[in-house]
């Protein structure tokens, strides 16, 4: 049996994982977070070396428990990989090839055995090119600085408006430009700007776009 998937791509910090959770919880889909994948085999090179990258299939086990904890060789790492040491380098490791194929298989092999709400930056264009919905989602780099600095503060970082504004611009550059799957909209995607979207308005469009497009099929 095929299982339904439903793509959600777009820049740092454009509401993306919060509305991508609450869709699949809603639709009773899986809710993969593939940024959450690469910031732990960052974490994990980050401890061991840039030797480990040639063979990163045989050094991690990534997976996830049911309150999206993301857990690497069986450690809860969900905190740890949102540290400002991992975000500073996680553009560089997710640009590197063998690290790409590496996830890329693994996600698609969750989509072939569940319905899932995948986000990333390449989910419609390479991941599940043939995904049933794709939805490209931005926002304007001062509402994301602004969302990102609520994300922090309510984790306890103390950290300013303009460095926040200024990393998330220096990421979002670095994961377009990247020569193996760049971030970029699909052509088959919807392009939702959440900028004035409230968390509820964002997700009943996608409900929305997943009802027309499923009954049309
Ligand atoms: O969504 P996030 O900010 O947690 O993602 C962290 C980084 O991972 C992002 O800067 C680029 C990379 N990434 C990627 O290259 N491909 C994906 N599908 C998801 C994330």
């Amino acid at each position: 049996m095929s299982h339904i998937s439903i793509a959600i791509d777009g820049p740092a910090a454009a509401g993306k994982s919060t509305i991508a959770k609450r869709v699949a919880k809603k639709l009773e889909f899986l809710y993969i977070d593939t940024g959450a994948m690469y910031r732990a085999v960052t974490l994990y090179v980050l401890e061991h070396g840039d030797g480990v990258i040639k063979d990163i299939a045989s050094h991690i086990h990534i997976t996830f428990g049911i309150n999206d904890e993301v857990y690497l060789n069986d450690k809860d790492v969900s905190a740890e990989i949102r540290s400002p040491e991992v975000t500073n380098n996680v553009s560089r490791v997710s640009a590197i090839g063998e690290v790409r194929t590496y996830l890329v298989e693994m996600q698609r092999e969750i989509s072939r055995t569940s319905n899932v709400v995948m986000d990333g930056r390449d989910i419609g264009t390479t991941v599940l090119p043939d995904a049933d919905v794709k939805i490209f989602m931005q926002a304007s780099p001062a509402v994301r600085a602004q969302r990102r600095l609520l994300e922090e503060t309510a984790r306890g970082n103390n950290i300013d408006l303009a460095t926040l504004t200024a990393e998330i611009i220096r990421r979002d550059e670095f994961d377009s430009m990247r020569e193996i799957s760049p971030l970029v909209q699909a052509e088959d995607a919807t392009l939702l700007d959440t900028s004035h979207l409230s968390i509820d308005e964002a997700e009943q469009k996608i409900i929305q776009l997943v009802e027309d497009k499923l009954e049309v099929q």
